[in-house]
Order: C-alpha cells, then structure tokens, then sequence
C-alpha cells in the first residue's frame, strides 16, 4: 500500500479556530495510507523580494515541509471574500524558489 504524505496549512492563527478543529478532525478521520504534516506559517516573515537571497530559517522550515509532501490541504476561513493575509504571504513565500 502507498503511504502519501499531506502537509496541512490551516488559514487562521485563532488560538481556539474552527478550521484548525476541522483540519485536525479530517487528519483523524484520513484512511491509514495518509499522514499529515502541519506546517506552521504564523512565525513567517512578512514577504519580501528583497529577502529571496537570503531566507528566513521560517520560511526554509515552510518549503522543506511542503518538498517533503505528497500532496496540500488548505484549510482556511474566508475573510473579507478572499483568503487570510496570513495564508496568501506563505503561498508568496513558498512560490518562490
Ligand atoms: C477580518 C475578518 C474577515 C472576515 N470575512 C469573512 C467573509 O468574507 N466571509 C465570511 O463568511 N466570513 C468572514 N469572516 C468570518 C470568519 O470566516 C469566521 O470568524 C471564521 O470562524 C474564522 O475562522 P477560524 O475560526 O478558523 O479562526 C471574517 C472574519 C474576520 C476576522
């Protein structure tokens, strides 16, 4: 059987959010050939071209654990009709090389 591993990015850093509950409910609920990864991304810097040379050890952690992944859930709230700032800056920082 093939084991996939899943980096889990949660869109929200509320201490008691919904969609953390939710995303560790569906870690608890995955059939056994998934494991889960969660990947931190409240410590990230805010991004910035001038840093791509010279990159925080945050945002090495954040793409070293997205490399390692087979696959990505995002698991986010809506704010203002679009995503949280906090998930569009570690999708910035993880699309760059
Ligand atoms: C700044 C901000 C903007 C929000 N904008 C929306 C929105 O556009 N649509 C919506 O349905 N809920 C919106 N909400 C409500 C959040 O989606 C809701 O509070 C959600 O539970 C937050 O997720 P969490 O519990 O994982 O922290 C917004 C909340 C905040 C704080």
């Amino acid at each position: 059987m093939s084991q996939y591993q899943i980096a889990v990015i949660v869109g929200s850093l509320r201490k008691d959010s919904f969609n953390r509950k939710l995303a560790d409910a569906i870690v608890k609920l995955a059939p056994p050939e998934f494991t889960f990864k969660q990947v931190h991304i409240g410590d990230l810097p805010l991004y910035n071209q001038d840093d791509d040379e010279n990159q925080a050890a945050s945002v090495k952690r954040l793409k070293d654990d997205i490399k390692g992944a087979q696959g990505l859930l995002f698991v986010t709230p809506e704010y203002n009709h679009s995503i949280p700032g906090v998930l569009k800056n570690a999708i910035d920082h993880a699309s760059q090389k």
